[in-house]
């Protein structure tokens, strides 16, 4: 089927929830894409975070083949074969004692915030009311089901799902003062993306970290981190929180996990496990043979990749950063590993340069509006951070001259510049 006929049924039959680019992508092989038309791609963003390994890695294909020829689904009222190794395995990365897998990064932390609620009634069950409130992040971005909507920090995902569900409040993102004075004994959880994705690649401080952990250590609520788009080697760690030294009660993954197969997980302590028993939680499809089977083959893979993932994610931010110099227009270089983001000083820039590098057949993504974000496979060489530098700089160039320069101006004038700010600092 061809690009038009596909975007012409979509039109009438989808509901309208994408924007989507006018590509139609038929077939992957490592850190490429190619389109209906043999167009090779660079996928700097493999799908949001998903393809860590790239596209038909041969170990997660020979284990499909492998795994669909035996088993695909059986429910969770009987055991098979993969789930414990595949918990045994995360449990031991996470440091963590205990795994719930489901099929998506949303669910893992609906699943994450119940445990949160159900830990704390069976920890205040005698007679006090038990701890309710989750302090959750301005600017985070946990999911599109109602729990992660209410505890998703962007008004615009929000507002128009109103009401969600009570008990949330908002605490600016690495705020300790208002961290301290959000925080009091009717708080079961603190909620925090370790590194903000759709928020704009922004990274928890290590003081706001500390200091949500002593005070949830000190009361009994937990600390429950979102390392759906960051957790999995991303950062050149297994979990984000392990450069900070920071041992969470809660942690969620997904995103890589299955390497494009719907899985995630709640990894959580023994401690806080001992709130759950059967019937209070569950699923139809998470954890089923196929997808853990290649979870297993992934974390095989992603454990020889980390040291890879942290030498060419310093290669890749030190080249976006000597970019920064160039570049005016650009406002701040953030990032850890291969997570890495550019924000510049105008929406219609982000989206111009976004732009410009797919017709030059290079996938990244604009997020946050003015953030462009890089997303790559974990097997990306220095090579191809070389050929996308490169294109950045010539699209910068380009299209920080052609603009439309009045509304460049008028976006200008309402937040700080960074890059001031910085200097002033
Ligand atoms: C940090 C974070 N949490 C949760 C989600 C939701 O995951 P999913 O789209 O798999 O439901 C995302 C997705 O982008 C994410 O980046």
């Amino acid at each position: 089927m061809s690009l038009a006929s596909v975007s012409r049924m979509e039109a009438k039959l989808l509901l309208p929830t994408y924007e989507r680019q006018p590509i139609l992508f038929v077939r992957g092989r490592g850190v490429y894409l190619w389109d209906s038309r043999g167009k090779r791609y660079l996928d700097f963003l493999s799908g949001i975070g998903v393809n860590a390994l790239g596209h038909n890695h041969p170990a997660i294909q020979a284990t499909i083949k492998r795994q669909a020829s035996r088993l695909i689904h059986v429910s969770n009222l009987f055991f098979h074969e993969y789930q414990a190794e595949l918990a045994r395995l995360l449990t031991q990365i996470s440091g963590l004692g205990r795994a719930f897998f489901c099929n998506s990064g949303t669910e893992a932390w609906e699943g994450a915030l119940k445990l949160a609620r159900a830990f704390a009634q069976m920890n205040n069950r005698n007679g006090h009311k038990p701890k309710w409130r989750i302090l959750a992040m301005e600017n985070s971005f946990h999911g599109r089901t109602f729990g992660a909507l209410a505890t998703t920090g962007q008004p615009k995902y929000r507002a128009p799902f109103a009401p969600l569900m009570p008990g949330v409040s908002f605490v600016k993102f690495n705020d300790l003062d208002d961290l301290r004075r959000k925080f009091d004994s009717s708080v079961c959880a603190v909620c925090i993306e370790t590194i903000q994705g759709e928020g704009g690649i922004c990274p928890v401080n290590r003081e706001f970290l500390e200091l949500a952990s002593r005070l949830t250590k000190q009361s009994g609520a937990l600390l429950v981190l979102d390392e759906i788009q960051c957790g999995l080697g991303r950062t050149g760690r297994h979990f984000a929180y392990q450069h900070y030294g920071v041992l969470p009660d809660v942690v969620t993954v997904a995103k890589p996990l299955a390497c494009g197969l719907p899985l995630g997980a709640i990894l959580t302590t023994e401690r806080v496990a001992r709130c759950m028993h059967p019937g209070l939680h569950g699923t139809t499809f998470g954890g089923g043979p196929l997808a853990c089977a290649v979870a297993i083959e992934f974390l095989r893979a992603e454990r020889q990749l980390l040291k890879h993932v942290r030498a060419l994610g310093e290669y890749f931010h030190a080249a976006l950063e000597a970019l920064d110099k160039k570049h005016k227009s650009i406002q701040d270089v953030r990032g850890a590993g291969l997570m890495q983001a550019v924000e510049v000083d105008s929406p219609d820039l982000a989206k111009a340069v976004a732009k410009q590098l797919l017709q030059e057949g290079i996938i990244i993504n604009r997020t946050h509006e003015t953030v462009l974000r890089f997303l790559p496979p974990y097997v990306i060489q220095k090579k191809h951070v070389d050929q996308v530098v490169k294109a950045l700089d010539a699209a910068l160039r380009k299209n920080e001259e052609t603009p439309n320069k009045e509304a460049s101006k008028k976006e200008r004038t309402a937040p700080p510049r960074r890059k001031e700010a910085h200097a002033r600092a």
